[in-house]
């Protein structure tokens, strides 16, 4: 093992715990860690051997960096090099993704390296908690949505025809190794989708966290070191304490949803392609249940518009009519893609609703012709 003051934490970097009955694992936060990530995974971890799962766009900025310390201390067991974008979540790439792994040797105590955004995360994790009946894993984000959201709380997936992250489990990382500085080799677009993520965990639960991102929205996108790693700590503090509470998602951990039931039936309307990020589908489903919530008498029209010009002034879109091209979804349609979320029960939708920022609840009481009518006047309103 190397010495303690070998993996201490680069200058600027946190530590969140994440604790969990089955044990916890540390997020660290903060600028140039890659270049530590070895150290701090054998100084953390023990003696294991690695397998970094990463894509093409990844590996072509931030691989060589983390093969060469893990080379130096004996640790690299070999890298797997994906096809970057969502198709990589499937069947088809996890069966040969399996196969490599236990060709590189990897057993039971050694570790699966997750260099990437979510989806690199998603499926690797997938397939380290299958592999052996379940190896552990490392998260090592580089999209901003990784670092504040997927690559903490264990939910693993891969998608099917019949929709997305359908197959999956729940397998919890090691340790989660968040590099600020990867982040600077972002497109600006994938950047801003990531942010709402964080947006929403203040939306959901912290308003406090939502008055401050107001205030260094700007900074944060222009990657200010401190500004961006304050604003990954909190969002990653606030889930980390969701999950720690409510693991399996059977109550508050559905919070975190919050704009994802509209979010996800715009994506799977769009194509999951790049006409409509996640984020940016997620930043317009927030806004969707602010009017809702407003429509109901739930909560303020300034907080609804309030939202909403935070969103626009990160360009980002905040109606359906923001959506690039010619075409509108269908109300009918739209009703159709929400009925195939996960959080329905019984036939009926579990919606995240909103009685202030920062003061979401889940609620199965609005009836489906409510719903019609708010989904109508919103399509109405859209050019
Ligand atoms: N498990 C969870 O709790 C959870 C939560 C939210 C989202 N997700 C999943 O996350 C996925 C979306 O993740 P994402 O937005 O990170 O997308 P992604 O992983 O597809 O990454 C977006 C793009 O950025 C590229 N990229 C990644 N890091 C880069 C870097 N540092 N520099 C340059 N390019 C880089 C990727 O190659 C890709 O082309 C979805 O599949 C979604 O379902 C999971
Ligand atoms: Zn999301």
């Amino acid at each position: 093992m190397s010495s303690p003051s070998s993996a201490a934490l680069p200058p600027g970097a946190q530590r969140i715990g994440v604790s969990l009955p089955a044990g916890s694992y540390e997020v660290l936060v903060g600028p140039n860690l890659l270049p530590a990530a070895a150290e701090l995974i054998l100084a953390r971890l023990g003696r294991a051997k690695c397998a970094i799962v990463t894509d093409d766009n990844v590996a072509a900025r931030h691989l060589p960096v983390l093969e060469a310390r893990l080379r130096t201390l004996g640790l690299y067991a070999g890298s797997v090099v994906l096809a970057p974008g969502e198709t990589s979540k499937s069947f088809a790439a996890l069966a040969p993704l399996c196969e490599r792994l236990l060709a590189l040797g990897l057993e039971r105590r050694d570790l699966v390296l997750a260099l990437g955004g979510g989806v690199i995360g998603d499926l690797a994790g997938f397939a380290a908690s299958i592999l052996r009946r379940g190896i552990r894993y490392v998260q090592v984000p580089t999209t901003l949505l990784a670092q504040v959201d997927s690559a903490v709380g264990g939910k693993t997936a891969i998608n099917t025809a019949q929709g997305k992250n359908l197959i999956g489990s729940f397998h919890q990382p090691s340790l989660v190794i968040a590099d600020t500085t990867s982040l600077a080799t972002l497109p600006p677009r994938i950047f801003r989708a990531g942010y709402v993520e964080a947006a929403k965990y203040a939306l959901l639960a912290d308003a406090g966290y939502f008055d401050w991102l107001e205030q260094n929205c700007a900074l944060i996108c222009a990657q200010d070191a401190a500004a961006l790693c304050r604003a990954i700590t909190i969002a990653v503090a606030g889930k980390a304490g969701i999950v720690a509470r409510d693991e399996r998602e059977t109550g508050e951990r559905m919070l975190l949803n919050l704009g994802h039931t509209f979010g996800h039936a715009l994506e799977a309307w769009a194509g999951y392609c790049d006409r409509l990020l996640h984020g940016e589908a997620v930043a317009i489903g927030i806004c969707l249940a602010f009017r809702l919530s407003q429509e109901l008498g739930l909560v303020t029209r300034e907080s609804s518009l309030r939202v909403a010009a935070h969103f626009a002034a990160l360009e980002l879109p905040t109606a359906i009519g923001d959506i690039a091209g010619p075409t509108r979804p269908e109300v009918e349609r739209l009703l159709g893609l929400m009925r195939q979320d996960k959080k329905i029960t019984d036939g009926r939708l579990t919606l995240i609703l909103v009685r202030g920022i920062g003061r979401a609840f889940a609620t199965r009481d609005i009836a489906e012709d409510r719903l019609r009518a708010f989904l109508a006047g919103e399509l109405a309103a859209a050019p």
